[in-house]
C-alpha cells in the first residue's frame, strides 16, 4: 500500500480521492475549501495544511484542480509541492491544463530528482465515482509504470501517450470531440423540437444509429428536461477552449468548429452559467431561435 496525497476535492477529485481510499491506500489530502477535507477524514483520510506538507507526507501527489494557474501554484508557490519534495517522488497532475504549462512544470521537479506526469481524464462524475475514467499520461515511462497501481484504483482504460505534454494534448483532442458533439446535439435537439418531434423520442433513435454519442446519451435527457446541474462545469469547458485557442495558435493548427463552440460557451458563461453543467449550452441557442425545448406531455 502506498503513501498518497490528494490536492483538488472538487466534482471530481472527491470521488476518486475516495476510491484511493477504498482501495486501501493511505490518503492525505488538501484543499481550498474546508468542507470536502471534513468529509475525506471522516472517511480515514489525513488532513494537511499545506501543499508542502502533502508532499512531505507523500510517495505520489494527484492534482485534481481548475486551470494552469492553479497547478503551477499548488506545486511551485510558496508552500508549494516543491518545498517538500524528495528523490523520487511522483507528481500526477489529473486536471486539464495547458501541455506547454506541464513540460514547464516537469523540467524543474525534474532538476529536483522528482518525477512528473500530465495525466488528464476522460469520462465524468458517474466515471470518476465508478473508477471507469479513461485516463491519458505523459511523461516518464518508470514513473507511468510506478503510478499504475494508483491511477488503476481511479480508471479502467490508461495509457501512455508519450513525453510530458502527451497526456494533455490527447485530452485536448477528446475536447474537440466533446464540444462539438455537444453544439450537435444541442443543435439536433432544437432542431427536432422546433419540427413539433419529441426531443426525448428524437434521443432513443438517433442514439440507435449513427448519431449515437456519450454527449446524447448523457446530456441529450438532461437538456430536454432543463436538468443543468453540473457534472462538468461549463467554465471547466471555456477553459478547455481558451487553451485549444492558444494551442491552435502556437501549432498552426485551425479549428474552425471548435473556435465556434468557444463563443458560445463564452457567451453562455458571460450569461451567468459557468457553475451550471455544459449541457446549458442549449440556452444559447434558444435565444437565438426564440424557441424553448421542452418534453412532449
Ligand atoms: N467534471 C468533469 O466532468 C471533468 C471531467 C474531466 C476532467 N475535468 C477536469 O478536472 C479538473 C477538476 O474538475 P472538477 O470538475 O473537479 O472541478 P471543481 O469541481 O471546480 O473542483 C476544483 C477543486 O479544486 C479546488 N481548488 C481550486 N483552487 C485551489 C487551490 N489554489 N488550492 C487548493 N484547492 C484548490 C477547489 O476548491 P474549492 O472547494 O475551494 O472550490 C475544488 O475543490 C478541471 O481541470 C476539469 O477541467 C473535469
Amino acid at each position: 500500500m502506498s503513501r498518497v496525497g490528494f490536492i483538488g476535492l472538487g466534482l471530481m477529485g472527491k470521488p476518486m480521492s475516495k476510491r484511493i481510499l477504498q482501495h486501501g491506500h493511505e490518503l492525505v489530502v488538501y484543499n481550498r475549501s474546508r468542507a470536502p477535507i471534513e468529509e475525506l477524514v471522516m472517511l480515514g483520510a489525513k488532513a494537511a495544511e499545506s501543499p508542502k506538507e502533502v508532499a512531505e507526507r507523500s510517495d505520489f501527489i494527484i492534482l485534481m484542480l481548475p486551470d494552469s494557474p492553479d497547478v503551477e501554484k499548488i506545486v511551485l508557490g510558496p508552500n508549494g509541492i516543491i518545498e517538500g519534495v524528495r528523490k523520487g517522488i511522483i507528481v500526477i497532475d489529473m486536471s486539464t491544463i495547458s501541455p506547454f504549462q506541464e513540460i514547464k512544470i516537469a523540467e524543474i521537479l525534474r532538476q529536483k530528482e522528482a518525477y512528473y506526469l500530465d495525466a488528464p481524464v476522460s469520462g465524468s462524475t458517474p466515471a470518476a465515482e465508478a473508477g471507469t475514467l479513461t485516463i491519458m499520461v505523459g511523461g516518464p515511462r518508470e514513473a507511468f509504470e510506478k503510478s499504475l497501481p494508483i491511477l488503476q484504483c481511479m480508471g479502467k482504460n490508461i495509457h501512455y501517450m508519450g513525453n510530458s505534454g502527451a497526456g494533455q494534448f490527447t485530452k485536448l483532442c477528446n475536447q474537440i470531440a466533446v464540444s462539438l458533439n455537444l453544439l450537435g446535439v444541442c443543435e439536433a435537439l432544437l432542431l427536432a423540437s422546433k419540427a413539433g418531434l419529441d426531443p426525448l423520442k428524437v434521443i432513443e433513435v438517433v442514439g440507435s444509429g449513427a448519431g449515437a454519442s456519450w454527449q446524447l446519451t448523457n446530456l441529450g435527457p438532461k437538456i430536454v428536461i432543463k436538468d443543468f446541474t453540473p457534472g462538468f462545469k461549463a467554465e471547466h469547458l471555456k477553459k478547455d477552449l481558451r487553451i485549444l485557442s492558444e494551442v491552435s495558435e502556437q501549432l498552426g493548427v485551425p479549428l474552425f468548429g471548435t473556435m465556434t463552440v468557444y463563443q458560445l460557451v463564452k457567451s453562455l458563461v458571460e450569461n451567468g452559467l459557468g457553475k451550471c453543467g455544459t449541457q446549458s449550452l442549449i440556452t444559447i441557442l434558444e435565444q437565438l431561435s426564440k424557441h424553448r425545448v421542452t418534453a412532449h406531455s
